[in-house]
């Protein structure tokens, strides 16, 4: 696809877009996003030529989300490329290579992150012309970009299907437009269940330590006219088990090809609740989450700083002086616990391997 053709597509998609979270300028040659640390309380854009700001606003969880990571890490690649001096293809490569590891040094669960990159590199590690490189790097990162909307907005069109009018769902951390180039994940479903006319209720929960779920979510859904009801994460118990809430419906990070998967520290404890008072428990996430493995030992666990739990946002200490903290980021839900995994091919239930195995084989 020409660049001409891809920008009228991103035109027409960003016209669609009721939040658009991180968008190519293309007069500037720049990466906005919006900072989703400050949501609620300012809605601010940020922009850089730098593919090193764009690493550290992924590091720093300004742009976060496993589906967002990916594709900004895919315009920081392309960033570095094109604003590279470099006249010999061999050089300009070996940069992008140092530009590739400092951007996946990031956010280690993220499978999309290391995904997005190797479909950037894959676009231009053979070509041999210095013109034709930079073409291609940010043709590949608009892609990466349409493609990501296009596929959630089918994902929740698949979705959606599985959620019935007056349904009561409880999610956990942000899986909407936030976390996404737009619309969402599981979200995205809800979104679009809404936009069906299906009446719904949504338990949000506050996601500690970063409250990605107050935030972030409340701020989507409070846009969006969908009723919710904030809770702490520990409420799932007691909301499963006196069957406030027919469905839970998550995100995730990782998924292995025989369906465990990861997402926000938080989703296990939910997954448990579901099981424990009868309910499904789904996810929803794109193909480009998916990892070829079959062993979640293969998922890294990123670990955060302790001081993300011991106060709140950095702020007010909540604990003792000196306090012992461990802040790992994600947990791994087993298949057993699953009911469906959504994606933008269709839906893999049971023994996950074998579906798994064929949703990624088929074309989109
Ligand atoms: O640490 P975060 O905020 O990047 O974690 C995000 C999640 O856990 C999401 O559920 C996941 O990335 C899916 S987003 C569509």
């Amino acid at each position: 696809m020409k660049n001409v053709d891809i920008r009228k597509e991103i035109d027409k998609l960003e016209g669609f877009l009721s939040i658009k979270p991180l968008y190519w300028d293309f007069e500037k040659g720049e990466l906005f996003w919006i900072d989703t640390r400050l949501i609620p309380w300012q809605e601010t854009y940020r922009s850089t030529k730098d593919y090193r700001r764009i690493a550290e606003a992924i590091k720093e969880m300004e742009i976060r989300g496993a589906p967002a990571i990916g594709v900004a890490a895919s315009y920081g690649l392309a960033l570095s490329i094109i604003n590279s001096k470099s006249r010999k293809a061999d050089e300009l490569l070996k940069e992008a290579e140092s530009a590739y590891y400092i951007l996946s040094s990031t956010r280690p669960t993220a499978y999309n992150l290391f995904w997005a990159l190797k479909r950037v590199w894959n676009s231009i590690s053979d070509l041999e012309d210095v013109e034709e490189i930079k073409e291609k790097a940010l043709n590949e990162a608009h892609k990466i970009y349409v493609e990501d909307v296009k596929n959630n907005v089918e994902m929740g069109k698949i979705g959606s299907k599985i959620v019935e009018n007056n349904a009561r769902i409880v999610t956990h951390c942000n899986t909407g437009a936030l976390a996404t180039a737009g619309f969402g994940t599981a979200l995205g479903v809800i979104r679009y269940s809404h936009l069906e006319g299906k009446n719904l209720h949504v338990y949000v929960d506050e996601t500690r330590p970063l409250l990605q779920g107050a935030r972030l979510t409340a701020w989507e859904l409070k846009k969006e006219g969908i009723p919710f009801t904030l809770v702490v994460d520990g409420a799932s118990g007691l909301i499963f088990s006196r069957s406030m809430a027919n469905m839970a419906l998550v995100g995730a990070d990782r998924i292995t090809l025989n369906g465990y998967i990861a997402n926000k520290i938080g989703t296990l404890n939910l997954a448990l609740a579901a099981k424990h008072g009868g309910k499904p428990f789904y996810v929803a996430a794109p193909t480009s989450t998916i990892q070829k493995t079959e062993n979640p030992n293969d998922i890294l666990i990123e670990e955060r700083s302790g001081e993300e739990i011991t106060s709140i946002m950095g702020k007010l200490r909540i604990t003792v002086d000196g306090a012992l903290s461990y802040n790992p980021a994600f947990d791994i839900t087993p298949p057993e616990l699953i009911e469906a995994i959504i994606t933008e091919k269709g839906i893999a239930k049971k023994p996950f391997l074998g579906e798994i195995k064929s949703l990624l084989s088929q074309p989109f």
